[in-house]
């Protein structure tokens, strides 16, 4: 099978130009002013840009978490997903405490294979790391797991101690694999919250108001301490606010081997919306909090400057009726997380460059070229180029949509709400190809299933 896309504004993170590109199978061959190539399907992209499928490095999919699992599975996850012009995701497989981590990783594999329609990695969540286990971290990244989440959140739950934290950094560092840090002091916070429920504070806006910056600040701080001493790369994940971004660019400052993501939701939601009537609230429960909106700016920043590698969504979806109604009585127990994974393209399309925030070349950036450089997916992902895999994205860059869960064109995941309900955007990822298969096009569904795992490579090797 072959395809021509004609006539493009094509965008990587560094180039601008027109030109057509040819898709023989999974990978681009010809890319040049008028090719004279013959294909099965021609794509006409004038007027449109031509940008590399965007990457999600930050999902959570049939994930078990607060008592129930995360809405989307890897069928209707993924599907979202090329529907919002994101052509490789990375979620997390996790450690069962006491198990092995390799069982873990069999379980998420058995989760993904025969549903996934577009590519997917795995990081893996550590929830404990005894001397014993380390071996395992090698076999993992043999099998194109190399990188590592860890939490200093949800105690009792995913938390794991100092000790644990310092002995996977060490490994992982040895290993040439990276770590990737949810960083905010669960214990302090958990404190606050046993207080606050005491005082009979359980509508949703405590989840927020019980988790202050300074935890999540104090949480980056001693990451990247620790990360220093353990000499592993390091990656914090969701970063929310300015407290936190603070101390990155301290670190880097210092010449560190630093990095964060932020989310379209600390970039785009604040904490107004934990003060909506009613438990509506509940509907962005999610750690760490939506905060003031003053910290957007910063974050914009952050990310016109570098100190922000790239944006993720932490796509963890429940539904507002049954899943996120499980803390009716009290925040703590509705489930944390909120959907995202379909909308991160338009949204950062249209806040971003629209918005005057970004260029064309830093929005591809964000949404998908940095994800493959820090991932280990590059250049096989994550760009344009002659023999990199046909993941692709013809953008419009003019459309306007409105977000809304009730809009077949912006909501495809299995989540009875939207994050960015009545959101009007500018952008649409009109056709989408992974790896040279048209999986969307015009906001039809062509293909499902034929996505496949991508083992990735180490930290700062090439992925072919
Ligand atoms: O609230 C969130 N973020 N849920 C997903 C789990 C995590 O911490 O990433
Ligand atoms: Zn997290
Ligand atoms: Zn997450």
């Amino acid at each position: 099978m072959s395809v021509l896309i004609r006539n493009g504004r094509v965008i990587t993170s560094a180039d601008d130009y027109f030109a057509d590109i040819f898709i023989q199978g999974e990978k681009i061959t010809h890319i040049g002013a008028s090719l004279p190539h013959r294909a099965d399907h021609v794509i006409d992209a004038t007027n449109k840009l031509v940008i590399p499928g965007g990457i999600d490095p930050h999902t959570h999919l049939d994930m078990p978490f607060g008592g129930t699992t995360s809405a989307d599975d890897f069928a209707s996850g993924t599907r979202a997903a090329a529907f919002g012009g994101t052509t490789t995701l990375i979620d997390f497989a996790i450690q069962s405490k006491g198990r092995s981590t390799l069982e873990g990783l069999d379980t998420w594999h058995a989760k993904a294979e025969g549903k996934a329609t577009i590519d997917y990695g795995f990081h893996m969540i550590v929830t404990d790391m005894p001397e014993e286990r380390l071996g395992e971290m090698e076999r993992l990244a043999d099998s194109g797991v190399t990188s590592y989440k860890l939490f200093m959140a949800y105690p009792g739950v995913l938390y794991v101690d100092d000790g644990v934290l310092y002995r996977t950094f060490r490994q992982a560092g040895e290993n040439h694999t990276m770590i990737c840090m949810h960083a905010e002091n669960g214990i302090v916070i958990d404190e606050i919250v046993k207080r606050a429920v005491a005082e009979g504070k359980t509508e949703p806006r405590w989840h927020a108001l019980t988790r202050p910056t300074r935890m999540e600040a104090e949480g980056v701080f001693r990451s990247i301490a620790i990360a220093e001493v353990a000499n592993v790369p390091l990656h914090i994940v969701h970063l929310s606010c300015h407290d936190a971004l603070e101390q990155v660019k301290l670190a880097r400052d210092r010449g560190l081997n630093v990095q964060a993501e932020t989310c379209p939701q600390y970039l785009l939601l604040d904490h107004s919306y934990y003060e909506r009537p009613g438990f509506e609230g509940a509907k962005w429960v999610m750690t760490p909090a939506l905060r003031e909106k003053w910290n957007q700016d910063k974050l914009w920043e952050g990310l016109r400057m570098g100190d922000l590698a790239l944006v993720a969504t932490d796509h963890c979806p429940f539904c507002f009726k049954g899943q996120k109604e499980l803390g009716l009585d009290s925040f703590t127990k509705i489930p944390n997380g909120a959907p995202g994974l379909e909308n991160r393209m338009s949204l950062i399309y249209s806040a971003g460059v629209a918005g005057g925030r970004l260029t064309l070349n830093q929005f591809v950036n964000l949404t998908s070229t940095a994800a493959a450089r820090t991932f280990g997916l590059f250049p096989k992902k994550g760009t344009v180029a002659v023999g990199s895999d046909a993941d692709l994205v013809v953008f419009d860059p003019d459309r306007r949509t409105v977000i809304s869960a009730g809009n077949p064109d912006t909501h495809h995941m299995r989540v009875d709400y939207s994050a960015y309900e009545g959101v009007e955007v500018q952008g649409w990822p009109e056709v989408v190809l992974s790896r040279g298969r048209v999986v969307v096009d015009s906001g039809r569904q062509l293909l499902s299933g034929g996505g496949r795992f991508v083992r990735r490579a180490r930290y700062g090797e090439l992925l072919r």
